[in-house]
């Protein structure tokens, strides 16, 4: 894709604004005797009431950016865009989860390249502010926690707890020396370091446990860095989210009483900045509700009264992003309420990381209290409507289930859990056999809600139906003895927020029919996405018919470009879809209100066939057939001005 003329200018000037920094260095490194403390510090000044950078009063305006949520390709073109917007720096979570997938297995590289994500935010010329968790939340899968933890059942996860807290340490080892050369005090860009997050929304107000992430941190990181807290600004929140030697700010969005919420901050920090570490710009969507939404306006004037009173505001989100994959979280509000695949958040940037008026108007607002950078925003990217695509190979996903589950299935008298079986995301395919006849139905079903979440029925083959968790506990079969019952159960993504947070996933109860409890069952662990990103489509059997979990492939070519798309998916019900391997996230269109999957253009081949494969796990409609488009769509939106995280 070749950069518009005007993303070139706003590069030139953000480089040579980078030249006059590496002067600064130069000069510095030039003349060590003469470098006061001061030179390239950052602390609190409990006396003026704001921080202090290089011994003057500083105010950062920032915003949040997720680069987990964002192709490496990308990320430099939207730390450009938040430059230009006149931030002077950005707010970043590190998942834990992501980067440590297995214990002691890291992952530090590719769109898990965090070192090379910071190293761009520097060359911009941004300054970080940095929220390693270890719980993050983020509406990311367990906020951040790997799922791996939970293989000691008994574990109690963000507390003292000595099984969390060996893991914790483990890789906090691994993480903060990393984090240490790039701290502003050593010459790097992070300001500032949160510990832990929104503790104080958490059943376990265990002090000990932040206590213990304190001195971790500072063993780590040294005495210098500033360490910080944020939660909301309920008196039950900041109560247990705060210690003495972390600095304590608060987190609220629209609709607040700017002057109320930090009067609960300085009920904590008498002295000290104001700062919103988190004023949302937009907010989540969960699949079945309206895409949430927020006037330009408000957000622009929520962040201009912060500003008059000389607070310190994060901006979350800044650009929300995708939750590609298997990654995105869930929350628990009297039921279960999974996360949509896209994170737009209604952000300032858009999900494809275009700017939207709600850019510019928090540019004009930033305008009146820093000089905003010299050059225009960069316009957004070209979007392409590709069509049609029909997908015409369908292959029944348990005519493969040899080349999907690699690893020998497993004989247990009971269900097992996906911690159990050590998987942490997708599917997992649970096999019994009917052990009796059964003439006249009965019910089969899973009690105590336990299908986490979903569970795609099947009989000899032929999909019966779904359960799923909170909503369908049970379905009506009969058959006879020996068929062969198949429960493909589908993993949500494990709750972010709350007390629910050690969230097992698969069967995690007894299947039970006519009320007897069935025995002997051979569990498929599915590692679908190596399948796809292998030889696929596989040479299998093709399979007629709509209905019940199946592969549908197809090929595509762009004409020689390979701009930025979004894929609609008319009459399909739910599943997961993947472009040349790779995996866009779930669609739900019969639940919505996404109705579209964003496609990356650096995914596409310009001169070559792009395959396209669906597993649709419902029903498929008719025609088989995706349709591209030059816009997002979601089928319904709201507008909201949201209090703080309930
Ligand atoms: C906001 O809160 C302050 C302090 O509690 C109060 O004095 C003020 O009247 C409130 N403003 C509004 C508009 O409610
Ligand atoms: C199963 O069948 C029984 C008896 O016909 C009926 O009462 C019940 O509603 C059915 N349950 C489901 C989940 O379809
Ligand atoms: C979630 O946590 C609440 C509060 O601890 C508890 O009452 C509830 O049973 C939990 N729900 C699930 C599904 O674990
Ligand atoms: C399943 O049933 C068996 C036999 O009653 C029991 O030992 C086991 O604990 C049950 N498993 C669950 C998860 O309830
Ligand atoms: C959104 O789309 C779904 C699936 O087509 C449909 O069931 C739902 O009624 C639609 N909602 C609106 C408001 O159009």
């Amino acid at each position: 894709m070749t950069p518009p003329a005007a993303l070139f200018r706003a590069e030139v000037a953000a480089g040579e604004m980078r030249l006059e920094l590496c002067v600064l260095v130069l000069v510095l490194w030039g003349l060590p005797l003469q470098v006061t403390s001061e030179a390239h510090s950052f602390s609190i000044d409990y006396t003026s009431n704001s921080f202090r950078k290089d011994g003057v009063p500083f105010r950062y305006i920032s915003g949040s950016i997720h680069y987990f949520r964002i192709p490496p390709a990308y990320w430099k073109d939207r730390l450009l865009k938040m430059y230009m917007s006149g931030l002077n720096a950005v707010q970043v979570y590190v998942p834990w989860n992501y980067h440590e997938p297995l214990p002691g297995m890291y992952n530090f590289i590719g769109d898990r390249d965090l070192e090379g994500f910071l190293d761009l935010v520097a060359q911009i010329g941004l300054l970080v502010i940095l929220r390693p968790g270890p719980y993050i939340c983020a509406e990311w899968e367990m906020g951040g926690l790997p799922f791996w933890l939970l293989a000691k059942p008994d574990i109690v996860l963000r507390t003292t707890n000595p099984d969390f807290l060996q893991a914790v340490d483990t890789w906090l080892d691994v993480l903060l020396p990393k984090i240490k050369p790039r701290l502003y005090c050593n010459g790097g860009n992070i300001i500032s370091v949160q510990v832990e997050n929104e503790y104080g929304s958490y059943y376990a107000c265990d002090y000990d446990y932040l206590r213990h992430l304190m001195s971790v941190f500072r063993a780590h990181l040294g005495e210098e860095v500033v360490l910080f807290t944020t939660d909301g600004i309920k008196d039950l929140d900041l109560r247990c989210g705060t210690i003495q030697g972390l600095y304590a700010t608060v987190d609220f969005g629209l609709g607040i009483n700017i002057t109320k919420a930090f009067e609960q901050q300085r009920v904590y920090e008498p002295k000290g900045p104001l700062v919103n570490s988190e004023y949302y710009t937009g907010w989540l969507d969960y699949w079945g509700e309206p895409h949430s939404t927020s006037s330009p306006e408000e957000v622009a004037q929520g962040l201009q009264k912060m500003l008059e009173v000389g607070a310190n505001v994060n901006m979350y989100m800044f650009q929300g992003g995708t939750n590609f994959g298997y990654w995105s979280g869930a929350d628990y509000k009297k039921t279960f309420k999974p996360i949509t695949t896209s994170y737009d958040y209604d952000a300032p940037l858009s999900e494809a990381g275009d700017p939207t008026a709600k850019v510019y108007a928090i540019r004009t607002v930033i305008g009146k209290f820093q000089a905003l950078p010299a050059g225009p925003m960069p316009p957004p990217t070209t979007k392409l409507a590709y069509g049609y695509v029909s997908l015409p190979q369908r292959i029944n996903l348990l005519d493969i289930l040899g080349l999907l589950s690699p690893v020998q299935p497993i004989r247990t008298p009971f269900p097992l859990t996906f911690e159990a079986m050590s998987q942490a995301h997708g599917f997992i395919l649970y096999r019994t056999l009917l052990p009796h006849d059964i003439q006249k139905s009965v019910l089969l079903s899973v009690p105590n809600n336990g299908v986490h979440d979903l569970a795609y029925i099947l009989l000899n083959g032929k999909y019966k139906g779904t359960l799923e968790r909170d909503k369908v506990s049970g379905t009506n079969i009969s058959g006879q003895a020996g068929d062969v019952l198949d429960l493909l159960v589908e993993n949500m993504g494990r709750i972010n927020f709350g007390a629910n947070v050690s969230d097992f996933k698969g069967l995690i109860h007894n299947v039970t029919l006519d009320s007897t409890t069935l025995n002997d069952w051979i569990i498929y662990s599915l590692d679908i996405d190596s399948a796809v990103a292998g030889v696929w489509p596989p040479v299998a059997p093709t399979s007629r018919g709509n209905t019940g979990p199946a592969f549908y492939t197809g090929t595509f070519t762009t004409a020689g470009v390979n701009w930025d798309s979004y894929v609609k998916l008319p009459g399909w019900t739910k599943g997961q879809l993947w472009i040349n391997g790779f995996n866009l996230g779930r669609f739900w269109p019969a639940r919505g209100s996404q109705q579209t999957l964003f496609v990356p253009g650096l995914l596409l081949y310009s001169s070559a066939p792009n395959i396209i494969t669906v597993l649709e796990l419902q029903a498929a409609p008719e025609e088989p057939i995706v349709l591209f488009l030059d816009r997002p769509l979601f089928n319904r939106t709201k507008s909201s001005s949201h209090r703080n995280m309930e």
